[in-house]
């Protein structure tokens, strides 16, 4: 499978009129192979954020490069084209919303774009129907509910038809249900719509069901795998600042106390089978 994105020596610097360089991304490579759907996790300050803002050219790299179905972001002429392929979902869903119907909202970006009235409604019909909210067409965005309110950013993103969605810890202001409606959300986007999705979290328990956990510390890439792997306990994840999930979590309580459960379960169900 080709790569959507790849990134060879990412280093970026912010810098402040009159103060010294801070290095924020270090030397960081990564590649996302088109519809993976990636969980990046790290402590605060490790670089997350820095990094989806060179995903599509919101942040220009320092050093090394950035490229976007074989576009670097760096080229000025490709930018356009990049923002297209690459949409961006951020933490504060209030932050996002334009319109005052639900509906408008996601028609926003479309009518900035000249795409003909009979295109955008059904575009706007068929992103409302992915996310859940196809019978709330006609409401007030500020009356939705948290999660109803992020999966309205994601529909707004979905209705461009990108290849790739960042979303930037988008669950982390939202109740459980609202976390549970925006997983499932983007897991149907990444199923059903093959888009490639590049999920940026602090609950660990969302990262389960990802092709692949990448952990960031300081700038760079420290690990990355299967969460199977990730979770098994071979790597110390508690010297980084994250949590083990909650079965993992138990996995490796109940190996140290001499019971022979096979690392890398990751769901009840499967614990339940293999214990029952
Ligand atoms: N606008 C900014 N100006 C200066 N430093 C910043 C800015 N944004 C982030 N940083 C610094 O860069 C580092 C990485 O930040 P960030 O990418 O936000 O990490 P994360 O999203 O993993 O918490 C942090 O040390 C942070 O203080
Ligand atoms: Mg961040």
């Amino acid at each position: 499978m080709s790569n959507i994105i790849e990134i060879a020596g990412l280093t970026y610097h912010y810098q402040f009129e009159g103060e010294e360089k801070f290095k924020a991304l270090d030397d960081l490579y990564l590649q996302i192979p088109e519809g993976e759907y990636l969980a990046l996790i790290g402590p605060n300050g490790s670089g997350k954020s820095t990094l989806a803002r060179h995903l599509n050219a919101l942040l220009l790299p320092s050093e090394g490069r950035v490229m976007v179905e074989g576009l670097s972001t760096s080229g000025e002429d490709n930018r356009y084209e990049i923002r297209k392929l690459v949409g961006m979902v951020f933490q504060n869903p209030d932050n996002q919303i334009v319109a005052t119907t639900v509906e408008e909202d996601v028609a926003f970006g479309l009518e900035n774009l000249a795409i003909p009235p009979e295109i955008i409604r059904r575009r706007v019909a068929d992103a409302l129907e992915m996310v859940g909210l196809a019978n709330l067409a006609h409401h007030a965005p500020h009356l939705l509910s948290g999660g109803q309110k992020q999966r309205l950013a994601i529909a707004g993103v979905f209705a461009m038809q990108p290849r790739c969605l960042v979303l930037d810890e988008p669950t982390a202001m939202l109740d459980p249900r609202g976390r549970r409606e925006v997983l499932e959300t983007l897991k149907r986007l990444n199923h059903n719509e093959k888009i490639t999705v590049v999920h940026i979290t602090h609950f660990m328990e969302e990262t389960l069901e990802a092709d692949r956990i990448v952990i960031m510390d300081k700038g760079r890439v420290v690990h990355e795998g299967q969460p199977s792997d990730i979770f098994s306990g071979a790597i110390e994840l508690e010297d980084l600042g994250l949590e083990i999930p909650s079965i993992p979590r138990v996995v490796q309580i109940l190996r140290q106390g001499g019971l022979n459960v096979p690392p890398g379960i990751l769901d009840v169900n499967q614990l339940v089978s293999y214990l029952c």
